[in-house]
């Protein structure tokens, strides 16, 4: 398959329709992915990243089907991770002289994960390559989401092609944005932010200030992942720059897992007191052990606060919270407020366990959490509404 985008310029990707998980098992794609890759023929012809390897066949495939190899003056890998250069090695076992261009640090990646001598050009931001009467325009875009990552844009057609900035785990087949469900690319495209690029979120605002500061004129965003914007293509980026800016909705995510439903019942009655105090703000609960890790800490991303709960386990905390608690350390979300809570039997440490790793997440820890014994009694169930009652004065 392939389309084209505007006069010479084609996509050559792959859709992978079955993707279910991306990142080896770290991030769930419900709605499958595409590897972005773009053909550019003008007098000279210019091929911008390719696909992930286990396509890499039928890439190849289909790419001589556009054009013979032999003919591809310049390879451009914006990226290194094997998403994008998983189909290098095959491609350049055809046309193994033909120059690649990336970033310094794009040359380490690829010689780290391909063990090959290839025929490198490094470019920086500003650096041009000319395709004839059009040129590339390089521009460095460092942790988008790696060290190496670049952007190109392309003279006169007014193409930026951004790579994983921008993009979204979606497989369609109209693969432009003003062609698919907007509530679906919007859902896919801030579960990808918040997921992957939170942590990089300073690097995400001032990329995008540069760019705009470039006054270069954009008709089209080509991301390396999911579909192209075309209509409208500023307003991912004035999306990007409101997620990148500690983004918060009016919501209160309480996240939980539970062992013989104890911790369960104080989420729901928690989640009730802040109902009663507070008819405004949208309380979400998700329990751990039934719902997606990577849909969870999107609903964090867009949190203002979050309570986490969990029943005391060998003097400790399951290990499905545990495991999301040590995902949002990494993740540096800022500006955001949190609590804990859970049930136990006798020793009762869960909820200063969980405090502390929220702290040291960066979370603003409110207070002392909330400890009630077994399954919580009908003097149990009140203290979790009382307790949630009080929260939205704590978390204003
Ligand atoms: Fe889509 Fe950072 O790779």
């Amino acid at each position: 398959m392939s389309f084209n985008i505007k006069n010479n310029v084609s996509w050559v990707g792959k859709i992978d329709w079955e993707l279910r998980k991306f990142h080896g098992n770290e991030y769930s794609t419900h709605r499958g992915s595409t590897y972005n890759s773009y053909l550019i023929k003008e007098e000279k012809v210019a091929l911008i990243d390719t696909v992930w390897n286990p396509f890499a066949k039928e890439f190849i495939k289909n790419l001589a089907s556009e054009i013979d190899l032999n003919q591809i003056d310049y390879v451009i890998a914006n990226h290194a991770e094997s998403d994008h250069s998983g189909a290098l090695p095959e491609l350049m076992r055809h046309i193994p002289e033909t120059p690649i261009y990336c970033t310094k640090n794009g040359v380490k990646s690829l010689k780290g994960h391909y063990h090959q001598d290839w025929n490198f050009n490094v470019v920086k931001t500003g650096d041009r390559l000319s395709l004839g009467q059009k040129e590339l325009v390089f521009i460095e875009a460092p942790m988008l989401h790696w060290p190496d990552t670049m952007f190109c844009y392309l003279t006169e057609y007014n193409i930026l092609f951004s790579n994983d900035a921008f993009g979204q785990h979606y497989a369609s087949e109209f693969m432009f944005n003003d062609l698919v469900d907007q509530a679906e690319l919007f859902a896919e495209a801030i579960k990808y932010y918040a997921n992957i690029l939170t942590p990089f979120s300073p690097q995400v605002a001032a990329k995008i200030k540069e760019v705009l500061s470039f006054n270069l004129p954009l008709d089209i965003i080509c991301p390396s992942h999911g579909v192209l914007w075309r209509d409208n293509p500023g307003q991912i980026a004035e999306q990007y720059m409101q997620w990148a800016d500690n983004y918060q909705e009016n919501q209160v995510t309480i996240i939980y897992d539970t062992m013989w439903n104890g911790t369960r019942v104080m989420a729901e009655h928690i989640a009730e007191g802040i109902g009663l105090s507070d008819k405004t703000v949208n309380v979400k609960l998700y329990n751990l052990a039934k719902r997606d890790k990577n849909d969870v800490i999107t609903e964090v991303f867009k949190s203002k606060a979050i309570l986490v709960g969990s029943p005391t386990v060998n003097k400790g905390i399951l290990t499905s919270v545990a495991a999301l608690l040590e995902e949002i350390k990494g993740l540096k979300f800022k500006n955001k407020k949190a609590a804990a809570f859970g049930c136990y039997g006798w020793s009762g440490e869960s909820v200063k366990v969980i405090a502390e790793s929220l702290t040291t997440a960066g979370f603003d820890v409110v207070d002392e959490g909330l400890k009630v014994t077994w399954n919580p009694d009908d003097a149990g169930i009140e203290s979790c509404v009382d307790y949630g009652r009080g929260l939205p004065e704590k978390l204003a």
